[in-house]
């Protein structure tokens, strides 16, 4: 039947071998050439029945296809030009040329780690921009006119108006403006983190640079307690550094919180190690809430600030904050993905 005489070319055609230029002359004459046996099924197609002939039709057709194909890759392969596809079809064990991925920066990985220890304790994350009006980076923060902090000496400024109307623009000093921000749009209860990018105008050393990172934290709500603050700090410390991290808090000063504290980790060996501070946090000022029209007698709530580069350099044991902005390929690809 030519059913199976078609299959069983076919089968010849699957396993068939050809290695050397006399191997595909013979290839060629059996199946492809006018004497061919492919040719021989189609002379063959007047006695199909009429009703079967479209389907022996695309029947042959396929095994014609077949065979230029075969035909087609061995002389490729015998010449030496092998195609990309075919050199795959090969030999599938062949490795894959190395793809580069790239990796996480530093202060990527441990902006993530803060994010997810505060998302487990309840806090959500708010944005605001890094460039700032004096309203929300001082005023509302409850800085005086002639605070130091505003001086030309620490702060990048954007925009120095002389108009009254006009605000005053700088590069965010830190992320608490983020604060007043979150308020003006949300009413209390507020319990948010605020990481960022932040500016200030000091000398680049290893030990300070002209921008750093902080992760901000605010919680706004009826009888928030300093007691809270600190337990909050002290699991953050537990999570980022294991239970057993030895932790101070010390009293200190904003002037947007009342009273301040700071919160110092204790780094390196008994002998050897040194108090680092961390963060600095407190009591959210009533002159605070005031400026975003938060009644301080119904509410209270805390605030913390963390320098985020510090905790970078402290974990992966560096001792120059430039490097973190140097973009030196050698040293990003020590960091995992
Ligand atoms: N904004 C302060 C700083 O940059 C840190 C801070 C935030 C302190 C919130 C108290 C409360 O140093």
């Amino acid at each position: 039947m030519l059913n199976e005489r078609i299959l069983s070319i076919q089968n010849e055609l699957q396993i068939a071998e050809i290695e050397s230029e006399e191997m595909l002359e013979t290839f060629r004459l059996t199946y492809l050439s006018k004497n061919g046996v492919i040719q021989a099924l189609f002379k063959e197609m007047g006695s199909v029945p009429p009703e079967s002939r479209a389907e022996m039709g695309q029947k042959m057709n396929a095994l014609k296809t077949l065979a230029q194909e075969k035909f087609q890759q061995a002389k490729s392969k015998l010449e030496g030009v092998q195609s990309d596809s075919f050199r795959a079809a090969d030999d599938i064990s062949i490795p894959a040329d190395p793809t580069p991925a790239g990796s996480l920066h530093p202060l990527s990985i441990t902006h993530r780690d803060i994010k997810q220890i505060f998302y487990r304790l309840g806090f959500t994350i708010a944005d605001g921009p890094e460039l700032e009006d004096d309203f929300h980076n001082f005023t509302a923060l409850n800085f005086p006119p002639d605070h130091p902090a505003r001086d030309m000496q620490d702060t990048f400024f954007v925009r120095k108006s002389e108009r009254p109307d006009e605000d005053d623009l700088v590069l965010r000093t830190h992320t608490s403006p983020v604060q007043i921000r979150l308020l003006q749009k949300t009413k209390p209860p507020v319990r948010a983190i605020m990481p960022g990018r932040v500016f200030r105008n000091e000398s680049v050393t290893a030990k300070s640079y002209f921008q750093f990172h902080q992760v901000e934290g605010l919680y706004i709500d009826r009888h928030v307690t300093m007691a809270a603050l600190i337990d909050t700090l002290v699991k953050f410390v537990k999570m980022m550094y294991g239970n057993d991290v030895k932790y101070q808090v010390r009293p200190s000063f904003f002037p947007f919180t009342e009273p301040s504290i700071e919160m110092d980790i204790w780094w390196g060996d008994k002998n050897s190690g040194k108090w680092l501070e961390i963060l600095g946090a407190g009591m959210v000022d009533p002159n605070v809430l005031q400026a975003v029209n938060i009644d301080p007698e119904e509410f209270s709530g805390y605030a913390f600030g963390m320098g985020v580069d510090r905790i970078a350099l402290l974990r992966y044991g560096m001792d120059d904050i430039r490097t973190l902005y140097e973009n030196d390929i050698r040293f990003l690809e020590q960091f995992p993905l």
